[in-house]
Order: structure tokens, then sequence, then C-alpha cells
């Protein structure tokens, strides 16, 4: 049995990604930082073949990284594959006006996000990030097209 965790995982491509691992039977652990958010899209996947489980996790704090990896401990499943999928995009202003500032947020969900996942003793050798959805989703044999919601 392969498991996966996915962070950003109640809509958008996270939320494709575990339908279609659901699909192949995986376990896949679907990470939102909001509970109703994440439970609502976890309940959306019960009828895949692969069992479908909900973890609260924010990529931007600590405690909540922590509190997800214990989730995860205590399944007793382990962990193969680390989808750091959680992203924003900002504020969306022009190159003109944009300030140094406005990068904090992005900085602090899209890169140090990643690295606060990886730095936990998930032990799971496959890590697929944001921008590399496609030819990871592509290693694993999965067919990622024709799929953006
Ligand atoms: N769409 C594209 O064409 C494209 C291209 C290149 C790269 N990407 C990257 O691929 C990823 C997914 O893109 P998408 O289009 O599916 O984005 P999306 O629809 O905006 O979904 C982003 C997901 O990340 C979650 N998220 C945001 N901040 C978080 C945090 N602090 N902790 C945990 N989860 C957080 C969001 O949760 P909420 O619902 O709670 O906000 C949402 O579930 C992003 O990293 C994006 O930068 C996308």
């Amino acid at each position: 049995m392969t498991t996966a965790l996915i962070t950003g995982a109640n809509k958008g491509l996270g939320f494709q990604t575990a339908s279609e691992l659901a699909e192949l039977g995986w376990t896949v652990w679907l990470g939102a930082r909001n509970e109703q958010r994440g439970v609502a899209a976890t309940a959306a996947l019960a009828d895949k073949p692969g069992q479908v489980r909900f973890v609260q996790l924010d990529v931007t704090s600590d405690e909540s990284v922590d509190a997800a990896a214990t989730t995860l401990e205590d399944a007793g499943d382990g962990l193969d594959v680390l989808i750091n999928n959680a992203g924003i995009i900002g504020p969306g202003v022009d190159v003109a006006h944009t300030q140094p500032t406005d990068f904090l947020a992005c900085f602090g969900v899209n890169l140090l996000g990643p690295v606060r996942g990886d730095q936990r003793p998930h032990g799971a050798p496959g890590q697929i990030g944001p921008s590399t959805n496609r030819d990871g989703l592509e290693r694993h044999g999965i067919d990622h097209r024709d799929h953006r919601p």
C-alpha cells in the first residue's frame, strides 16, 4: 500500500491529485489548513478505492506541521510520498508597484512551507513540489492530463 500526504489538498491541483491517487488505491492524507474545507474535501472522495484521510496542516505553522507529523506517525502506515502542493500567488500587483514585503507571505507558504515539512522525520522517499507536480505524477505513473478543475 502506497501512502501519500498532499499539502493544500482541499481544492485545485492538490484535490485533483488526491482524487487520482485514491482512484489508484493509494492511501491519501488530505492536508488542509482549514478543518471545515478539509473535512468536506475528504468526504467528497469517500467512494474512492483508496482511503482518504483528513489531516489539519498549515504549512506556515510549526505547531500544525508537528501535530500532523504526530498524526501520521500514530497511524503507523508510514509515508511514501510527500507532495508539497500548498501555495499562494500573493497580492498580484504589477511589478512596478510590488514592494519587497509583498513577497513575504509567498515565501512563508511557498518556500518555508516545504522546508518545514521536509524537516520532519517522515522518511518519505518521494517528494514533489508545486512546480514539479506534472513531472512527479508522471514518475509515479499517473496521467495528469485534462484534469484542471
Ligand atoms: N495552477 C497553476 O497553473 C500552477 C502553476 C504552477 C505552480 N502552481 C502551484 O501548484 C500549487 C497548487 O496550485 P492551485 O492552482 O491548485 O492553487 P489553489 O487552487 O489556490 O490551491 C492552493 C491550496 O493551497 C492551500 N494553502 C494555501 N496556504 C496554505 C497554508 N499556509 N497551509 C496549507 N495549505 C495552504 C489552499 O488552502 P485554502 O483553500 O485554505 O486557501 C489550497 O488548498 C500551488 O503551490 C501553486 O503555486 C500552480
